[in-house]
């Protein structure tokens, strides 16, 4: 029920709310304590005013008892001085050290008003005010009025003792609703991992909610398209599957009919050499296949890993030209490049050959003898477009974006009969789009094919006369 996530999170909102919840309480019971004690200070500097207003009034013995008795009924203690300092009359025992130190601040310029002598109730035994008595406008002693700090002491210890109760209260209150709070963060969360096992596991998830218009709904919307991805991928990882089996199957079955064939004890020997053809042509077909398949994994894995370098585009045609110029002769095709000498720029020249190789393949392929082929490349606005143009049948306008799929030929059986795999394009197009770059394959006017590349300036692209 709950998880690692909950209990972390409880365990931080607790502590914070904690914390949270001292301080308030803390400085809710220091401020609440101290104006208590100053409305005690002041109550008690109020009362020894009255008796100095009273004794000012009348100051006489008879007075004067009357105040001290008042005082020896209540808590208070009150010290009644003359104005050189002696004591005229108290309600109490006073702790002769306390009454020194009072009477040593016996002085004349008291205001009126009174003023507090003692106020540190936490520290001290006593809390003292302090009020003059002025008899005919001459200084003619003080009122001192004495109250125990325990009376704040026990106030404050009853306010104490309710806050401790409430804070109690409010931490057990604190630990009840945390658990239905995390809970309520971490649901959702704990839906989501859920539902990403489920897609692992490879089941449709099932209870996003992506209705919410907040973070939690976009990432319930992201995992769904996740989901809705690795569902096509699945799809086509078993479509490509099947086809594979497909097209690995044909080449076998002719070479287990063909061995069976020339394995019969009646076959002649002219029969034989003919079937051990076939076996070799369809071997080499089972073995371009595998190693283009290969390629095509490879890139998969993490996109053609392709490494640039500076190339010479002119030098790099040279060079694939010298491969298939004899097939080219062989046909009857001509073979023509047009490629300026000064054209430099990044490529990975081995995987930037095969794509060419293959282009210049397809073309010699779907073109009749004494037809032309062409290679040329031009410095385009934004880079470079590297062209292939042959006289051939064309491609039909449908299937020109579709060539480009694994395993498409628009006439399967004439391509496998010349060898095609179906994946030569495939493979040109990672190679070209790992270069970052784009191919498409259009009709020419007249007849044929142009199979366009178009390669974006790098930075470092241009021409390199010292170079070409
Ligand atoms: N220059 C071209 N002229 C006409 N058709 C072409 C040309 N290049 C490719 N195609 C068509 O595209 C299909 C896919 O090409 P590719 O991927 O190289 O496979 P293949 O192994 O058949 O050559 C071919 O089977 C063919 O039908
Ligand atoms: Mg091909």
């Amino acid at each position: 029920m709950f998880s690692k996530l909950s209990i972390r999170l409880g365990l931080l909102l607790f502590s914070i709310l904690l914390v949270i919840e001292i301080l308030l309480y803390a400085v809710l019971y220091v401020s609440l304590a101290d104006e208590r004690a100053d409305e005690v200070i002041g109550q008690l500097l109020a009362r020894g005013n009255t008796h100095r207003d009273v004794l000012e009034d009348h100051f006489d013995d008879v007075t004067l008892n009357h105040v001290v008795m008042m005082e020896s009924a209540s808590d208070f203690t009150v010290v009644v001085t003359d104005g050189r300092g002696g004591v005229l009359d108290r309600s109490g025992g006073v702790d002769p050290a306390l009454l020194k130190d009072i009477l040593h601040s016996d002085e004349e310029t008291v205001p009126n008003a009174g003023r507090v002598l003692e106020s540190g109730w936490r520290d001290h035994e006593f809390i003292v005010t302090d009020s003059p008595l002025t008899l005919e406008g001459r200084h003619s002693g003080h009122v001192y009025m004495l109250a125990p700090s325990s009376m704040i002491r026990e106030t404050v210890g009853d306010m104490r003792r309710r806050f401790l109760s409430i804070g109690a209260f409010s931490v057990i209150l604190t630990i009840l609703v945390i658990p239905f709070l995390t809970r309520f963060i971490t649901r959702p969360l704990i839906r989501m991992k859920r539902v990403t096992e489920q897609l692992a596991s490879g089941n449709h998830p099932s209870g996003l909610d992506t209705s919410r218009s907040d973070e939690l709904g976009d990432l319930a919307r992201s995992i769904g398209k996740l989901s809705n991805d690795l569902e096509r991928m699945r799809e086509e990882r078993n479509e490509f599957l099947a086809s594979v089996a497909h097209e690995l199957r044909t080449p076998i079955t002719y070479i287990k009919g063909y061995a069976d064939l020339a394995s019969k004890t009646g076959t002649d020997c002219q029969s034989r050499k003919e079937y051990n053809v076939i076996i070799r042509d369809q071997a080499g077909h089972l073995n371009r296949l595998v190693g283009q398949l290969l390629d095509l994994a490879r890139s998969d894995r993490q996109g053609f890993a392709v490494s640039l370098s500076s190339v010479s585009l002119s030098s790099l045609a040279e060079s694939v030209l010298s491969l298939v110029g004899p097939a080219f002769h062989d046909k009857g095709v001509q073979l023509s490049c047009r490629i300026p000498d000064d054209l430099i720029t990044e490529l990975d020249a081995g995987r930037f050959q095969q794509v060419l190789l293959n282009l210049l393949d397809n073309a010699l392929k779907h073109t009749p003898s004494g037809k032309e082929v062409t290679l040329e490349a031009v410095r385009a606005k934004k880079g470079l477009r590297i062209t292939v143009m042959d006289e051939g049948e064309g491609i039909p306008e449908g299937d020109q974006s579709a060539v480009f799929e694994r395993f498409y030929r628009v006439d399967k059986s004439r391509s496998r009969k010349s060898g095609g795999t179906g994946l030569g394009l495939a493979i040109v197009k990672e190679i070209v789009e790992a270069h970052g770059g784009t191919i498409s394959a259009e009709s020419r006017t007249g007849g044929g094919t142009v199979m366009k590349i178009t390669l974006e300036r790098r930075r470092e692209d241009g021409a390199n006369p010292a170079r070409g």
